[in-house]
């Protein structure tokens, strides 16, 4: 069990830290340009900029080529089962998939009136996670690494770790608020 939990958070890792980056390197520009959906709210917010979203696909896939040059001396053997262009792929789409379900989780909270960086409990812990996966089960080698224990493990302890992180990123001053 806990060899699993082990297990699920290093597989999950290129898509736990892309929002971690997006927060560091976020700013200028946002996505949504500024413009307001047809309900007269901002499409996604400020809260979603380019430099964020290109810093959080940089840190995921540094994350994951990190992980892969490592497992060999922690004795693990998980994303190098992969080639390493395989496992590129792989991180790419983990940490894209993160992101493009963190602005799906915005877009979804401004059509609720749940303005930027207000909380959205489950929404803000699950969306991320389930848009990642739903990118990496277009690679090919996603069943042999993503077992269905692997993927309810992940949805059970993700909104755990998250809070975890947050409460971690606002004691040092990273993020506003401990969510
Ligand atoms: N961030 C960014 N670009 C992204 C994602 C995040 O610039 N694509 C930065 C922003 O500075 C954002 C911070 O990371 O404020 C925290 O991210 P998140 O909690 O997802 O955004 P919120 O500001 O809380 O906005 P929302 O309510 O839309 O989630
Ligand atoms: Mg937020």
């Amino acid at each position: 069990m806990l060899w699993t939990l082990i297990k699920t958070i290093w597989l999950f890792l290129p898509a736990y830290t892309p929002n971690n980056f997006a927060v560091l390197s976020g700013g200028g520009r946002p996505i949504d340009m500024g413009k307001n959906f047809v309900d007269g709210r901002r499409i996604l917010g400020d809260g979603k900029t380019f430099r964020g979203f290109a810093g959080g696909v940089f840190g995921g896939v540094l994350t994951g080529i990190i992980q892969y040059l490592s497992e060999p001396l922690l004795g693990l053997s998980y994303f190098t089962t992969l080639t390493f262009s395989s496992a590129l792929l792989l991180f790419l789409l983990l940490s894209t998939g993160s992101l493009a379900g963190d602005m799906l989780g915005s877009f979804i909270k401004r059509r609720l009136g749940i303005g930027r960086g207000e909380k959205a409990p489950i929404l803000d812990q699950l969306d991320f996670l389930i848009i990642s996966i739903v990118f990496a089960s277009f690679h090919r080698d996603f069943s042999s690494l993503y077992t269905p224990e692997v993927l309810l493990l992940a949805i059970v302890v993700t909104p755990i770790l998250h809070k975890l992180v947050n409460v971690i990123a606002y004691l040092l001053r990273l993020k506003d608020v401990p969510w």
